[in-house]
């Protein structure tokens, strides 16, 4: 099939280049001309384990291409995916539609043969109705369909989440479409993917639950580890004894720093707009974001206290500062939080993250990027493991900080709690 992907970002690439590998013809879209140029030349503007391989593989086979004219690429294609981001509107909670409404009218002044034309952005109920009726503005109805399809995986698990997703979400009445989408997706659909085909509006609404909940067990399991640390419990053996249970299970219950990325945040916030907009109070998920937002407040205070009150001068290193391991993603990472605070507080800050320099930082004068672990670690007071790379997983804590009684807060629990309570240096946990 002949695909158009608008949107060559972290969902766009991944799945333009999946479809490709999948045997599809696909054009991928940016109106950001720098990324569009660096991807040309084979240079991938994100960090997504196996994706740089995935591209130069499908670009030389010539089932995949990239340009910045949206009106050519939609001319030759079929199938148009929307993967255009929907960040929060500033001063707001709802979902900011501009990129979204801006391609639909560029697909809208393009359409000259038969389209369908299917959201994979995270957007608002009601979304594909909007799209519809711009499109139709300029356009006969009988030329084309809007469908929601939207997309479940994770930054840094990205490839092997499209190639095996649990489920496929395709939202239309279209008979047609739904059996042209049924046919796309068939190679997944034959390794085990379910393939469900609901409404426009029930799509875009399992999208929002399905985050607003996974992000309501992570601040549960949160909670639980702010009690656990009170009464000497270790988290991890709550997690597993929850886990086991069928009806809960055992996944996105890994307590840890406030949750982050470009998603969670914004989706919990705007499905909390769209429901006051139908006069809807979903009172848990409000509490959610709460609770969230308190977080980063919480493990400062326990930074705060775990150096005595002495913040001032300390030399406090970072491991990892993205929103979670194996992406270079900084959106809503809880550093952007954290590093601030204690750099005000005087602290001096280190970090070293895989992914490398962060622009972020770059306003504050005494947070400093570290080109190694051990270059960031030689002097600390204080090493605080932010994200869970597999790079510091066995890293011998005792021998990283020459000082005497350096202290090392594991925010994601990576280092076991055994080896942990032999070992000489100081150490802290969540909820251990
Ligand atoms: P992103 O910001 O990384 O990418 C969006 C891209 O769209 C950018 O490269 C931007 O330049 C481009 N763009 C914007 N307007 C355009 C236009 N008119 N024409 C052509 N290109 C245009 O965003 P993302 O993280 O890929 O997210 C995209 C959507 O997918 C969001 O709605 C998000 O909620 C959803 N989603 C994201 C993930 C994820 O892991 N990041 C997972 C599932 C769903
Ligand atoms: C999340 C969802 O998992 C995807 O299904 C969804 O498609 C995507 O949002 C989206 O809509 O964009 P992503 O944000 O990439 O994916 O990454 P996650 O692995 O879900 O992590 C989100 C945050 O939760 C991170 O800060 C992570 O550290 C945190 N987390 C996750 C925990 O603290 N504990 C866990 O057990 C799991």
């Amino acid at each position: 099939m002949k695909l158009c992907i608008i949107g060559t970002g972290y969902v766009g690439l991944v799945s333009g280049v999946c479809f490709s590998d999948l045997g599809n013809d696909v054009i991928c879209v940016d109106n950001n001309i720098e990324k569009i140029t660096k991807l040309k030349k084979g240079i991938i503007p994100i960090h997504e384990p196996g994706l740089s391989e995935l591209v130069k593989k499908n670009y030389r086979a010539n089932r995949l291409s990239f340009t910045s004219n949206i009106s050519e690429a939609i001319k030759k294609s079929n199938i148009i995916f929307l993967c255009v981001g929907t960040p929060t509107k500033k001063k707001s909670n709802a979902a900011d539609l501009t990129q979204i409404f801006a391609a639909a009218k560029k697909i809208s002044l393009n359409i000259k043969s038969p389209k369908i034309i299917i959201n994979k952005s995270t957007v608002p109920v009601t979304t594909g109705d909007q799209i519809e009726r711009i499109i139709s503005k300029k356009v006969n109805k009988k030329l084309f369909s809007v469908v929601s399809n939207p997309e479940f995986l994770r930054e840094g698990e990205a490839i092997r989440d499209f190639i095996y997703p649990d489920r496929i979400i395709i939202g239309t009445s279209n008979k047609k479409s739904s059996k042209i989408l049924k046919s796309l997706y068939s190679p997944l659909i034959s390794k085990g993917a379910k393939y469900v085909n609901t409404s426009r509006r029930g799509a875009e609404l399992i999208k929002y639950a399905s985050n607003a909940f996974l992000a309501t067990k992570i601040s549960f399991i949160n909670e639980i580890a702010n009690l656990c640390e009170k009464i000497e419990v270790n988290v991890e053996d709550v997690s597993i004894g929850m886990g086991l249970d069928k009806r809960i299970g055992g996944r996105f219950l890994r307590a840890g720093p406030a949750y982050g990325g470009s998603c969670f945040p914004k989706d919990t916030r705007a499905i909390v707009d769209t429901a006051i907009k139908f006069k809807t109070d979903l009172s848990i998920i409000k509490s959610v974001i709460n609770s969230n937002q308190n977080r980063s407040k919480l493990l400062l205070q326990r930074v705060s206290k775990i150096l005595k009150n002495k913040i001032k001068n300390k030399k406090i290193i970072f491991l990892g500062v993205t929103f979670k391991a194996n992406t270079d993603d900084m959106r809503e990472s809880s550093s952007l939080t954290m590093i601030p605070n204690l750099a005000k507080k005087g602290a001096i800050i280190k970090y070293y993250d895989p992914t490398g320099y962060k622009k972020e930082f770059k306003k504050y004068k005494n947070v400093y990027n570290s080109p190694s672990i051990k270059e960031a670690c030689v002097d600390a007071d204080l090493i605080i493991i932010h994200t869970e790379w597999n790079d510091f997983k066995s890293l011998n804590y005792n021998k990283l900080s020459k000082k005497k009684n350096f202290i090392v807060y594991d925010m994601r629990n990576i280092l076991p709690y055994e080896k942990i309570k032999e070992n000489k240096v100081k150490y802290f946990g969540i909820g251990r």
